[in-house]
């Protein structure tokens, strides 16, 4: 669906041959490295001294406790937020180093967000909030609407196609904002809590349609989440707490 033209090249301006320590046996230079984020909120430290990898095509659940650290990870790797120390390095570049104006236009092409509540424009219909990003990059009216369509009925909510988020219920926005992220193609969907305001089936519908959709495209996916059930869709899963990443054992 996606035109991936440098999937996996090498890196650029990269001196070392980064290992992979994890013994998975892949050598796969991370699509998405953080190394040593540091990031407090006025007083508040919100992440210390934090490393972590995105594998291309990799489902990664970062989980723990509300305050952990969690969304502030997840935004300082989407390049929406940036670290007050440490680096974050995309597919060779890092981003500290990117003008704004470049970043934005990374994030528009290569990532994908869903945030914790959504954030559907409340005036656009579900159809034409999934339509948005691909009209914002260039393709016209009317076949970003088709496929607007074809990822609303992946996500199963094509019959609120014609529906505005406070028509919908808190499940189907949280459906149409997933297919928003994963309409364009990008190659990382970053996921804050996307089954949080749903019951546990709900929740456990949209990740399944979020681990499949994505596997089918190769996307890579960082899902933050404190269930346990929603992580088990991931390949990995990394532990926050009090803002530091606490070793989990290797699972090979
Ligand atoms: N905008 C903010 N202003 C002040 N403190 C914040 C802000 N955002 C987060 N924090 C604090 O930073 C810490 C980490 O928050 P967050 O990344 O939202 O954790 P999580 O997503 O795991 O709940 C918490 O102590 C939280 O209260
Ligand atoms: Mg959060």
């Amino acid at each position: 669906m996606s035109n991936r033209s440098k999937g996996s090249g090498p890196g650029e301006g990269r001196g070392g041959s980064p290992v992979d320590g994890t013994g998975t046996g892949s050598t796969a230079q991370p699509l998405l490295a953080a190394r040593g984020l540091v990031k407090a909120h006025g007083r508040t430290p919100a992440l210390r001294d934090v490393s972590v990898e995105l594998r291309a095509g990799e489902i990664l659940a970062v989980t723990g406790p509300s305050g952990s650290g969690k969304s502030t990870l997840l935004h300082c790797l989407a390049g929406i937020v940036r670290p007050d120390a440490g680096s974050v390095a995309y597919d060779g570049r890092r981003l500290e180093e990117l003008p704004e104006k470049r970043l934005s236009e990374l994030r528009r092409t290569d990532f994908g967000v869903v945030f914790q509540f959504g954030q559907l424009v409340p005036e656009l219909t579900a159809l034409d909030n999934v339509a948005l990003p691909l009209m914002l990059a260039g393709t016209g009216r009317s076949l970003a609407r088709e496929r607007a369509g074809e990822w609303l009925e992946r996500f199963g909510v094509r019959g609120q196609a014609k529906a505005r988020p406070g028509e919908m219920s808190g499940g189907q926005a949280q459906r149409a904002a997933l297919a928003r992220a994963l309409v364009t193609g990008p190659r990382v969907v970053f996921a804050d809590e996307p089954t949080g305001a749903l019951d546990s089936l709900a929740g456990e519908q949209v990740m399944a349609a979020l681990a499949h959709t994505a596997r089918e495209a190769g996307t890579a996916v960082l899902l933050v989440t404190h269930d346990a059930r929603v992580a088990a869709y991931a390949d990995r899963e990394a532990r926050l707490r009090d803002g530091t990443l606490t070793p989990l054992e290797v699972t090979a």
